[in-house]
């Protein structure tokens, strides 16, 4: 396992072994969650090690089920928000990751609104770095959880059909995932209103479907994005309901459909890319990507700490 990387910084970190490598082992914790975690006891993995978890941006999914997966490793967690620290008396990053490796941690999982700030501290620190999401560029982890819950639910990723469906462009879960999907031998295809499809699409060559109906009959999978009106420039989607009327998936539309899976990282604007009831679907793996999401990065920390 010598080859395995260091850090996780983006979805190219990664090869198709690394995956299985993870696929195999959050299996492993996942089939040994009764008699461990619900025994009142931990896996070893991580004992004796400190994860900081570094989020300098809001976080729900990722932030907690990256403390559970650390503290059910056995690790020590240091909770740390940048609204409440010398950040904003105008310390710099470069000195709060100086002065919170001298409190001898071990790893950094970084959730930064800015590109390129895990790669940042991953340059400045001997520590390993995990990429919890850095502005529009990728969420390797995310996309590992979705790979994991369409592998269990489908047996295989390899020949399937994944259709991306939404705000793309300000999307780094789309690009984590376009990148680990074809890693793993999946066909991607992306759907969405051209202002929120990227200018460097043919990069990707990432064939564009022509209408929601044509993208749900394609598809063995798909993944739904969230509208990040945060991160929106301006005037790219000009009304709500004209992005319903062509972009939502709904039971009206999605129900059509028996042999597909609905997958979204969350949090989800209900009413806008997704309608309340289409979540409850018996094939909307929304709560099950977040299950998941704890038992691979339990996976990724074990495999990062010890390679
Ligand atoms: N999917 C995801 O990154 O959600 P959070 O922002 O809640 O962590």
């Amino acid at each position: 396992m010598s080859d395995f990387p260091k850090n996780l910084i983006q979805a190219d970190d990664l090869n198709s072994e690394h995956l299985k490598l993870i696929f195999d082992k959050a299996k492993y914790f996942e089939d040994n969650f009764t008699n461990t975690i619900q025994n009142g006891e931990h896996f070893p993995d991580l004992k004796g090690r400190t994860v900081a978890l570094a989020f300098f941006e809001n976080s729900t999914r990722t932030r907690n089920s990256f403390e559970l997966a650390a503290k059910r490793l056995s690790s020590d967690v240091l909770n740390f928000s940048a609204n409440q620290s010398s950040l904003a008396k105008g310390e710099s990053i470069a000195d709060t990751i100086r002065t919170i490796d001298a409190m001898m941690v071990d790893i950094y999982v970084v959730r930064n609104q800015y590109n390129g700030t895990p790669a940042f501290i991953a340059s400045i620190t001997n520590n390993i770095v995990v990429n919890a999401g850095d502005g529009k560029h990728e969420h390797p982890t995310q996309a590992i959880l979705d790979a994991y819950t369409i592998l269990k639910h489908y047996g295989k990723v390899d020949g399937l059909n994944v259709s991306i469906i939404g705000d793309i462009i300000n999307s780094r879960v789309a690009r984590s995932n376009i990148t680990m999907l074809r890693t793993l031998g999946a066909d991607v295809k992306l759907f969405g209103p051209g202002t929120l499809l990227p200018r460097h699409l043919n990069c990707w060559n990432a064939p564009i479907h022509d209408n929601i109906n044509d993208a749900i009959e394609w598809s063995d999978v798909i993944i739904l994005l969230r509208i990040q009106n945060e991160r929106m420039d301006s005037g790219l989607l000009p009304s709500i309901s004209e992005y319903v009327k062509f972009y939502q998936i709904n039971v009206a539309n999605f129900a059509k459909k028996d042999k597909i899976i609905l997958l979204h990282p969350g949090p989800v604007n209900y009413g806008v890319e997704l309608e309340h009831n289409a979540s409850k679907l018996h094939n909307s793996m929304i709560d099950r990507q977040v299950t998941n999401g704890v038992f691979t990065r339990m996976a990724v920390l074990s495999l990062l700490a010890n390679r």
